[in-house]
């Protein structure tokens, strides 16, 4: 008997890869997409009371940091696994490779197993524009990317299809990045303009995003590069010791983050005092709390990403892919006929004592 094919219908874990993802964006189309995903993570902030919070489980390691990121409401329970290794690309692999699970509260059912790493990108990109709305002045065009890896093309698209920014100005310490990014941005309607220096690529822009990776307190932007009315994307300065931004640009203008606990662990807010002023995210989006006052001010989104960004990318995804068909059964959970009688699955296996243990085989070939 294979339990595999005798699976009760109530056990439904679907499985999500990479490829399945790209074909929900393809369908869908990209524009589609983040507009769904901006509003999907809006409306879950505006429930934020409703959800069970914590900061990330984070393990670092002399390259790098993987982290655990739970989080739940009385319906939905979702976790992402995602690493963060900023020296992986020159061992061909990426910085950012990431994977969750979301599950039924009711019965703990493990409902979906996802690829992450595509669609952390789709929900950070969603996530910087749903700020940039609350925050950057309403006419801005002209966005600095500063840094052009994995997710540049992502902030960039977003930040053209949702916010109407007409121009680009890049900027990366690797010019074979900024070529990709040209490359895949070509076929738009963007202005891409190639820029020598971070300096260089933040003069006239109105909004600043960074997105480097290096393992690092590095100070990408300055305050001399800071303009009045400007809104200031940090997205790269996201783990204790690996931040973008100058203490004074944090210091010139009122800074939003996520979740305050986490971000001032992790954020460019770590170089502060415990006590420096940050608001919420979902306090402005309620309007609880005030976002940008004056199109002369300086606001800062100090950006993280946070589990509950992935709750609703994973919701998002699951319903995308059940209206469309796209994914596959993964059997994960045995199928019992007899939920007490695990022991049952076994029958399916071969007698334990005419087996060899996969180790003592390779043992006996060696
Ligand atoms: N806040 C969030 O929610 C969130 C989500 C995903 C990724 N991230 C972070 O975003 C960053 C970028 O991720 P990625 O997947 O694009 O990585 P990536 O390695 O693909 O690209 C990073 C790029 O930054 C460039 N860079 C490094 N130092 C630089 C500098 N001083 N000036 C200009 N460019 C510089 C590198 O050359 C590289 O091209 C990472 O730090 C990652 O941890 C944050």
């Amino acid at each position: 008997m294979n339990y595999l094919t005798t699976q009760p219908a109530h056990i439904h874990t679907a499985f999500l890869s990479p490829q399945h993802v790209a074909e929900i964006v393809q369908t869908r189309g990209l524009p589609a997409i983040f507009a769904g995903l901006v509003e999907a993570i809006r409306a879950d902030f505006l429930r934020w009371p409703e959800f069970d919070k914590t900061a990330r489980v984070a393990s670092h390691s002399a390259n790098g940091v993987i982290e655990l990121m739970p989080i739940a409401d009385a319906k939905t329970y979702t976790f992402k696994y995602v690493n963060g290794h900023p020296g992986n690309t020159q061992r061909g692999l990426s910085t950012v490779m990431a994977f969750g699970v979301l599950a039924d509260v009711d019965t703990g059912t493990p409902l979906l197993v996802s690829e992450l790493t595509l669609t952390t990108a789709l929900r950070t990109a969603a996530t910087s524009v749903m700020a940039a709305q609350a925050l950057a002045r309403p006419d801005s065009r002209v966005m600095a990317l500063i840094g052009n890896g994995s997710q540049s093309e992502f902030q960039a698209l977003a930040f053209h299809h949702v916010l109407g920014i007409e121009e680009l100005r890049l900027y990366d310490i690797d010019e074979a990045a900024t070529a990709k990014l040209m490359r895949n941005l070509a076929g738009t309607s963007l202005r891409l303009v190639k820029c020598s220096s971070a300096a260089d690529a933040a003069r006239g822009a109105d909004i600043i995003t960074t997105v480097t990776a290096d393992k690092s307190q590095a100070t990408i932007i300055t305050p001399g590069m800071v303009q009045p009315g400007m809104h200031i994307n940090g997205v790269g300065g996201d783990c204790p010791s690996k931040t973008e931004l100058h203490a004074d640009v944090l210091r010139a203008g009122p800074v939003f983050v996520e979740y305050a606990p986490q971000s001032r662990v992790e954020g460019d807010v770590q170089q502060m005092a415990a006590d420096f002023p940050v608001t919420e995210l979902w306090q402005v989006l309620n309007g609880t709390a005030m976002g940008r006052s004056a199109d002369e001010q300086v606001t800062v989104f100090d950006s993280v990403g946070f589990a509950l960004e992935d709750y609703s990318a994973l919701r998002f995804m699951r319903e995308q892919a059940l209206a469309l068909g796209i994914g596959e059964p993964l059997p994960l959970i045995p199928a019992l006929a007899d939920p007490k009688d695990l022991f049952s699955v076994l029958g399916t296996a071969a007698p334990v004592a005419n087996r060899q243990a996969p180790v003592a085989r390779e043992n006996h070939h060696a």
